[in-house]
């Protein structure tokens, strides 16, 4: 953008130009604290803040009433009551590079009166990433949290606040008033995690975890955020009614022991170059704490120094925040490329024109899926406003640590007139199959199955990856190497097996081949000849059928026992897997005509109905049930597994390798000896001596399967408090039923 420099200005444009800051600021304030959907980049606000400044300096006499140098953050909203801040909430002014650290601190020793080397410490930590928060104790007690809102009135958030564990409720040794200030924010880890969560729920989306910990705390209802993992930072205070010391590391000092956080990279430092140093040992660790900072603070170290230095409008004198380069960028989207996964799902690609993020360099990041092009989330509400990504836009680049960068945003002013609505493909573009998307799955995939060389080759590094086959010699780069050999190709896991039978001149020409010599080649046939024989848990994994990750095929493993037993039970349970399908759409349909939950609840005939009429025979019914009341397997993934051996490509090519391998070990079940092992056992109800996933662990440690739900096979079923209709199904069976102390007694040793 070509901008008028400031010294250049006349007193007419300068007018205008601060009404237009003023209301592109206040617009701007309003999205990121009010609505937790920031408009502009960090970099960007910054920015424009300090063109406002630089006007205002240049022009005094202009300075608006409602100048955004005057403000801090945004009104609080409705809904929460209204908090009067017994002592304003402050912004930090910012530096941006080490001149303007140096005149941070040249202005404040012209203030103090100080010479160039008189000593004066500073602290320096963290610029926590979230959003500050206000807590008050009065005698010891937690009464009361507010968000900083406009900085004189917050909101009160004290049931929500209280229900995050970094923040004490009771302080021993408080003074009798005591205001804690600092930033609740969300880890990377916690981020992802919830995100994951809400994908799979249909919950919203964070673009960040700084937005996920500001929606986390601002929830109406305390139970919500309870659910949320927020943390806490202590760095500041409000009204005290005793000194907390005489010295900022001191008081921080005091934090760390009233049993609150205090940022471990909080320092105190005599000069300023290792204040400087202090800033870019933080930098580069950025990345691996955990959580996002954007700079790092300094303080004045002495309180009394501070007292005197005091505030400006909005910000102290005695504190600055170096910021780091921003981890927003924008740049232009010069392709949408398609990937293809082993599972067959499409997954759209931005190819960007090389921009750096936070110090990275980014040239490619995901773009989700189809809906997420077109500004939809997976409910079908609009993201961006309803903006759609074209390839030519100019994209906002959003990296968090070591996530994998996404667009964030689009900027529409800046669309070329060529750029058309992205037309996302219905055709695999790696084999032409169909690509199909399923009615509520977020996700286009390519129908081709094996003959798919996409799916094939990443089927193959799923197979040879560790915790499937594990074969040494045998990773990702040789598997593609193998696969697109016209002489000696790979195509298939039983392919592997018979790399060593293949033509002797082929041979040869591995042995020739870039890399290999006789050596390597013989490692890699005996590493290969070693895996004949394998366990039947990672045969299963190594399959690579979706949903059956390593804990579900142990579970297959273990309620199989036996690779033969397996495929029969998946070829009786067939017509009921698929009558289970056509059940499930007839009550998709339903669903989504159903206006409302009264009608919603009405849909359960529907669904047997469907069931009835596709006339499953019994042995094929019970065979289904058999597979999916299996503890942790669900529909689900049995429907993935039925569909994987029923699909005849597939078929073949698993049967192929089961003919390659020598023998297939049935997985241990331990504890053979104990008094329930080989028993299946349902846990139904609450358990009040220990957790769900506790108990399974521990009856599955002593060989005992765990069953979801209660049938003729069911052995024993644990009853707790709240047990319903399992309980009476096991009754009318005959099945044993235990209270929890009942099985505790029966597995003590
Ligand atoms: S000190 C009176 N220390 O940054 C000064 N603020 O841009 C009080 N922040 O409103 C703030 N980490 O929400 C301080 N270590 C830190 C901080 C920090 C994050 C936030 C805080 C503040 C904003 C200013």
């Amino acid at each position: 953008m070509s901008e008028v420099s400031v010294s250049e200005l006349s007193e007419a444009e300068a007018r205008e130009e601060l009404k237009r800051l003023a209301g592109l600021l206040t617009q701007a304030n309003l999205a990121y604290h009010t609505e937790d959907a920031p408009v502009l980049t960090d970099a960007e606000y910054d920015r424009l803040r300090q063109r406002n400044a630089s006007i205002e300096a240049r022009f005094p006499d202009l300075t608006r009433d409602d100048s955004p140098s005057a403000q801090v953050g945004a009104k609080p909203s409705d809904g929460f009551g209204k908090v009067q801040h017994a002592v304003r909430m402050l912004s930090l002014s910012n530096a941006f590079d080490a001149e303007d650290v140096a005149d941070f601190d040249s202005s404040i020793r012209k203030y103090l009166g100080l010479g160039a080397n008189t000593p004066l410490a500073y602290i320096a930590e963290p610029k926590i990433d979230g959003l500050s928060l206000s807590l008050r104790y009065e005698d010891g007690r937690l009464v009361q949290a507010a968000t900083r809102g406009d900085g004189s009135v917050g909101e009160n958030v004290t049931a929500n606040a209280k229900t995050i564990s970094d923040i004490p409720q009771y302080i021993e040794s408080a003074p009798k008033i005591l205001e804690v200030r600092g930033e609740v924010y969300m880890s990377h880890a916690d981020f992802q995690a919830l995100n994951t969560r809400h994908q799979a729920t249909g919950g919203k989306i964070f673009a960040n975890p700084r937005n996920a910990a500001a929606g986390s705390l601002r929830q109406l209802d305390a139970e919500i955020t309870r659910a949320r993992p927020l943390r806490f930072f202590a760095y500041s205070w409000g009204e005290l009614s005793a000194p907390l010391g005489e010295t900022q590391i001191g008081a921080m000092n005091r934090f760390a022991e009233m049993g609150f956080q205090v940022n471990p990279l909080t320092q105190r430092f005599e000069n300023q170059s290792d204040l400087l140093a202090h800033y870019a040992h933080i930098e580069e660790n950025r990345a691996s704490l955990g959580y996002d900072i954007d700079g790092v603070v300094y303080k004045v170290d002495d309180l009394a120094l501070q007292d005197r230095l005091g505030f400006r409008s909005t910000t102290p004198r005695w504190a600055i925040a170096h910021k780091f380069p921003a981890e927003l960028a924008w740049t232009r989207l010069e392709a949408i490329d398609i990937q293809v996964g082993r599972t067959g799902a499409l997954s759209p690609v931005a190819r960007l024109a090389p921009v750096t993020v936070g110090g990275v360099v980014v040239s490619n990041a995901t773009l989700h899926n189809e809906d997420y092009i077109q500004g939809r989330d997976s409910n079908g509400d609009q993201i961006r406003d309803g903006k759609d990504i074209r390839v030519g836009d100019w994209v906002q680049v959003y990296r968090a640590g070591d996530v994998i960068p996404k667009i964030a945003d689009v900027d529409l002013s800046k669309r070329p007139d060529t750029a058309v609505p992205y037309e996302f493909p219905t055709l695999c573009p790696e084999c032409g199959s169909d690509a199909v998307r399923e009615e509520g799955d977020a996700v286009r995939r390519c129908t081709g199955g094996m003959i798919c060389p996409a799916q094939a080759v990443e089927k193959l590094k799923h197979f040879v990856s560790r915790g499937a086959f594990d074969i040494e010699g045998l990773g990702a780069k040789q598997i593609e190497a193998f696969y697109s050999d016209e002489t000696l190709p790979v195509r298939t896991p039983a392919d592997i097996f018979t790399l060593q039978d293949r033509d002797a001149n082929q041979l040869a020409k591995l042995k020739n081949r870039e890399g290999w010599g006789d050596t390597s080649a013989s490692n890699l046939f005996a590493a290969i000849e070693e895996r004949r024989a394998i366990p039947l848990q990672k045969l299963i994994f190594a399959l690579g059928v979706r949903h059956v990750g390593e804990v579900g095929a142990r579970d297959l493993a273990r309620h199989y026992l036996a690779w033969d037993r397996m495929t029969a039970a998946l070829d009786l349970s067939r017509p009921a897997a698929l009558a289970h399908r056509q059940a499930d759409l007839a009550e998709q349909k339903e669903r989504i005509a159903a206006a409302d939950a009264a009608r919603r609840a009405r849909i359960k005939p529907v669904r047997d109905a469907a069931i009835a009429q596709a006339d499953v025979p019994p042995e094929a019914a019970q065979a289904w049930d058999d597979l999916i009341s299996v503890d942790g397997i669900g529909a689900t993934l049995g429907l993935s597994l039925s569909d994987a051996f029923a699909n005849a490509t597939e078929r073949q090519a698993f049967d192929a390798l089961r003919a390659q391998l020598r023998s297939i070990e049935a997985p241990d079940l331990p504890n053979q000896e104990s008094p329930v092992a080989g028993k299946t056992v349902v846990f139904t109800g609450t358990l009040e001596k220990m957790t769900r996933a506790e108990a399974k662990a521990r009856a599955e440690s002593l060989g005992a399967k765990v069953s979801g739900s209660v049938s003729k096979k069911t052995d024993i079923v644990i009853a707790g408090p709240g047990a319903g209709s399992k309980e009476k199904k096991a009754r009318d069976l005959g099945v044993q039923v235990l209270d929890e102390d009942g099985w505790l007694e029966l597995i003590a040793p």
